[in-house]
């Protein structure tokens, strides 16, 4: 991915990620643009070029049809941890998702990765539908409840 494709991305990562925050209600609206700026800057300090971490545009022929992140998360344990898999809006449902990642799944081995990782937001249902497809199960599940919502009526 050259720099000019990274700064492009970066900044719908940067959107899509604080939307995510507010919706998982890590934080307020207010808030969720500093904190995802400060989330990518620390994980990619040197941008494309930051050590361990790999991101690929996915093409099809020459059309540009989506994107992976891969790191090499623990080299010890031999874990990676996908941060990312975008598909091109136009061209969600054909199949392209699953096929960037069983790309980067193909990358990871070359690696030397065993394992593979990664964090999806619970609403995400075409996310998860994808990486169960892939072969992904639930490793940990994060609940929330509102304390400021309505007290429940009880039974
Ligand atoms: C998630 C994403 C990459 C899927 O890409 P895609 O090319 O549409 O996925 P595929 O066509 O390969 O679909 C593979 C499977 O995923 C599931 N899936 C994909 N889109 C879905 C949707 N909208 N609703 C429910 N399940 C869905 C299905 O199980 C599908 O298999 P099926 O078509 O045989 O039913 C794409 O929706 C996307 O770019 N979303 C925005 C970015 C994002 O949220 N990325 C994940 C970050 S954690």
């Amino acid at each position: 991915m050259s720099d000019e494709d990274f700064g492009e991305y970066l900044r719908d990562a940067i959107d899509r990620y604080a939307l995510a925050q507010v919706a998982a209600k890590v934080c307020g609206p207010e808030d969720a643009k500093a904190v995802a700026v400060k989330t990518y800057e620390k994980l990619l300090p040197n941008g494309v070029g930051t050590h361990g971490h790999h991101l690929y545009n996915a093409f099809n022929a020459m059309e540009k049809v989506g994107m992976i992140w891969l790191a090499e998360q623990d080299r010890v344990r031999k874990t990676g941890f996908i941060y990312d898999v975008i598909v091109v809006n136009a061209l969600r449902r054909r199949g392209i998702g699953l096929a960037i990642l069983r790309a980067g799944e193909g990358m990871a081995r070359l690696m030397g990765l065993e394992t593979l990782r990664l964090h999806v937001v619970g609403d995400n249902f075409a996310a998860r539908g994808l990486y169960r497809k892939a072969g992904f199960g639930e490793a940990s599940v994060v609940m929330v409840k509102e304390l400021s919502d309505p007290i429940e009526q009880r039974t």
